[in-house]
């Protein structure tokens, strides 16, 4: 469902010469769960051992939900909202017709924001599912105390109840302590699955659930790429290592993730955290970025094409089947003179204007491009290309010779503002 394509890398016939001993003994590690960090590595046979009594309860939870309510307000920052926000965007698309609409709070401590939605929600039915492994976050906190109170005064005590919804830790968190004692429905984060690897746990399955996707499509793409990725000699870890070359050998500093397709912006900030958290650390890491073309060739476009040299290269997603195509319509007149165009969809305007940008970046720019090219865009694909990224991302990690899977230097901002804010014990 993913092919990778180096033909516009200097690096090509050495991701085919790259030392493969060490590529087994990563993969070893990943799969037996015996390198830094094994401790969340939970994600790797999730998609056939996740508990099935787990989601029918999900599945029940969420139907009843969504016959109540217009709005769920889903409360996580970082891998307590990213997973489930690329998906909703990928699979829904922007502007979709569903009955319930997703809302993304405590990823902010904005006021005018926060603000906003309160007014938002005047006359709407809504519900919360407050989403945070540790339970003590400060951002999802604040607001859940906000959201929380604005539904108790609006349906009363005990009829808010059931529309508070908390997926937390099984035992640990002031989350987890909260929803104990306010009898609100809770489900489990793993113990040993972090944040930005949690999208096919409650994390992301039951506000998709409540949204309407098929979840178990999702779970069918994840699946098919944990069976794909068990080979050693997979398009994934082509690209783990296609990246780590770009780094190492001809030092690029930057990769930019480049889609065509405004519903799958998410997807790429989703990306970035799991590729920003779990490398970039011990001095080391590749900085994530992203861009939405043709939208930033008209931003961005000039840089990438005769900027700073050997700073960032691209990795592009070549969606080869969109959701819906349009024609460009006849026009008798033709005073704009786009005429010419009415032969071709939408789609295939934007896939030429991939192939022409590639070519123009890659050859005249002298910037590396890999391409991806995903098959679709629905929630089969979402499933395979998340788990297909964390795989590819855990041998990247390992390849710099990384703890993929903490984020010691997160801590640092948390204690200063705790400080300043004279939080208790700061
Ligand atoms: O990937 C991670 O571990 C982080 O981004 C966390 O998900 C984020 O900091 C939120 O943490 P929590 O779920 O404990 O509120």
């Amino acid at each position: 469902m993913i092919k990778s394509n180096f033909k516009n890398t200097k690096i090509e016939s050495e991701i085919k010469n790259f030392d493969i001993k060490k590529i087994n003994l990563i993969h070893e590690m990943i799969e037996n769960k015996t390198g830094l960090g094994n401790d969340f590595l939970g994600w790797v046979n999730w998609p056939v051992e996740f508990d099935e009594n787990e989601l029918k309860k999900m599945k029940e939870v969420a139907s009843k939900l969504r016959q109540e309510i217009d709005v769920l307000l889903v409360v996580g920052i970082g891998g307590s909202y990213l997973g489930a926000r690329a998906a909703d965007e990928m699979i829904r698309g922007l502007y979709h017709k569903d009955k319930v609409e997703l809302i993304y709070i405590g990823n902010t401590i904005s006021s005018s924001y926060t603000q906003q939605i309160i007014d938002y929600l005047q006359n709407k039915e809504f519900g919360i599912v407050n989403i945070s492994k540790s339970g003590t976050t400060t951002e999802p906190g604040i607001a859940f105390r906000v959201f929380e109170q604005l539904l108790v005064n609006q349906k009363g005590k005990e009829n808010s109840r059931s529309r508070i919804i908390a997926v937390t830790d099984k035992i640990k968190g002031a989350l987890k302590q909260l929803a104990t004692a306010e009898n609100y429905e809770t489900f489990t984060i793993p113990d040993d699955i972090g944040g930005r690897f949690s999208v096919f746990t409650p994390v992301g399955i039951f506000p998709l659930l409540v949204a309407g996707v098929d979840v178990d499509k999702i779970f069918i793409g994840a699946k098919k790429a944990m069976e794909d990725t068990k080979n050693t000699w997979n398009e994934a870890y082509k690209y783990a290592i296609a990246r780590y070359l770009l780094h190492k050998q001809e030092n690029y500093k930057v990769e930019t993730l480049v889609s065509y397709e405004m519903q799958m912006q998410i997807f790429t900030e989703w990306w970035k955290q799991l590729f920003g958290e779990s490398e970039g650390k011990d001095g080391k890491g590749l900085f994530p970025t992203s861009c939405v073309f043709s939208t930033d060739l008209h931003s961005l476009g000039q840089f990438i094409q005769e900027g700073s040299k050997n700073v960032l290269f691209e990795t592009v997603i070549d969606v080869k089947k969109p959701q819906i195509d349009l024609k460009v319509p006849l026009n008798d007149e033709d005073l704009d003179g786009l005429n010419y165009l009415t032969k071709n969809s939408f789609h295939e305007i934007n896939r030429t204007a991939l192939e022409g940008v590639v070519d123009a970046h890659a050859n005249v720019g002298q910037v590396s491009n890999i391409i991806l090219e995903f098959e679709k865009m629905d929630s089969e694909m979402f499933g395979y290309a998340a788990y297909w990224f964390m795989k590819a991302c855990a041998m990247s990690g390992y390849l710099l010779e990384v703890n993929p899977f903490n984020q010691p230097g997160v801590e640092v901002y948390k204690t200063n503002m705790f400080k300043l804010l004279k939080k208790p014990g700061f």
